[in-house]
């Protein structure tokens, strides 16, 4: 493991924000993590996947270890399951590829997600009606402070929308060295999301398959989602906030257009893209930073923008959305 100062995080983050790391190691292997609790290295430790769920708005501090801790391994099955240990680093569509060529199901709604497998639960990935604690069975990880390896099955991890234990009580305290999936033998798929439907009926779909439900989520998330390697992003900068249902009702005598689904019997969840969108920001451009044109909870960086200037941008957008519908939009990306 080499230690290197003062590195551009700039190829490491999907938003291509330039700012340095104080110190900056890549690890491959989980013993290298003992000995970076024993050698007393930094004691602020940052933990780098894909970089594609950050925004970075000033140097990092401390040491920023670059995950990338590889191998899927199959390590137990009975009739119905399979039970698949994936290291951290892997990059998580390439294992979506994987368990699609092995008939294994259960993540092919999350395909084309960028990051990695260690940062999946972490935010709770989801998309088109799956989230990724639906097949996550444990976590394995480094504990900084104790100095050992702890394992976390799927009830302790906390999973909430975009959200877990590791966004809380073990913020920057833990590093997850591996994840392992339950996935299903015999598909159950899920394609309740309206846009797959739509979309398996555009692509001429009449076999179902996990395979085909992976090729229209790529589709779908083709057609509006910026490509990062052309276009600096960070996915959802946003969440899709959760309002009561009465404040909705008022909402929608004022805006009858106003998309929602249902949470609970008292809630429900409104797509910020939508609220961004009424508030004219969709395609807005201020220099190297703006709001994509076909997402409105997508913001860019044409090349060259600021941490900062996409910070004042998401600064703006969560005023005018307050003023304009009176709810306060909670930002999805971590904000380093
Ligand atoms: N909408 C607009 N204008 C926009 C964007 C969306 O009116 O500019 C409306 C759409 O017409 C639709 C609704 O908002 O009625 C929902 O849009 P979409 O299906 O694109 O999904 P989303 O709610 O905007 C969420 C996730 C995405 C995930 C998709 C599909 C969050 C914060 N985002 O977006 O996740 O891919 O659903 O399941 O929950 C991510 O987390 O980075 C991410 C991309």
């Amino acid at each position: 493991m080499q230690l290197q100062q003062n590195i551009s995080l700039k190829p490491y983050n999907t938003f291509g924000i330039d700012m340095p790391a104080e110190y900056f190691a890549e690890v491959t292997d989980e013993t290298f993590l003992p000995l970076i609790t024993e050698n007393d290295l930094p004691s602020e430790k940052h933990v780098l996947g894909g970089g594609s769920n950050i925004l970075l708005t000033k140097p990092v501090k401390g040491l920023t270890i670059h995950n990338k801790i590889k191998g899927i391994f199959k390590i137990n099955e009975d009739e119905h399951h399979v039970w698949i240990k994936v290291g951290s680093g892997e990059i998580w569509h390439e294992f979506v590829m994987y368990a699609i060529a092995n008939g294994w199901a259960g993540v092919e709604n999350l395909a084309l997600i960028p990051g990695t497998v260690g940062a999946a639960p972490i935010q709770n990935i989801g998309a088109y009606g799956v989230e990724v604690k639906e097949v996550i069975d444990n976590i394995s990880a480094w504990h900084w402070e104790a100095g050992q390896f702890f394992p976390y099955n799927s009830n302790e991890c906390a999973f909430g929308y975009r959200d877990s234990i590791f966004k809380h009580q073990l913020k920057n305290k833990v590093f997850i060295t591996s994840v392992t999936f339950k996935l299903n033998k015999k598909p159950k798929f899920n394609t309740s999301y309206g846009a797959i439907e739509q979309e398996l009926a555009k692509m001429k779909v009449t076999e179902l398959s996990i395979k085909a439900i992976a090729d229209v989520v790529i589709a779908i998330r083709t057609s509006k989602l910026p490509d990062p390697k052309k276009i600096g992003n960070a996915g959802s900068f946003f969440k899709n906030p959760t309002i009561a249902k009465q404040q909705y009702e008022h909402l929608k005598d004022f805006h009858p257009q106003i998309p929602s689904y249902p949470v609970d019997n008292d809630t429900v969840k409104v797509p910020a893209g939508w609220l961004i969108e009424q508030c004219g920001w969709k395609g807005f451009r201020a220099g190297e930073t703006g709001v994509h044109d076909k997402q409105a909870l997508v913001l860019v960086n044409y090349g060259h923008a600021d941490g900062n200037a996409v910070w004042n941008l998401s600064e703006n957008i969560v005023k005018t959305v307050k003023d304009k519908f009176g709810i306060t939009l909670e930002r999805e990306v971590q904000v380093w």
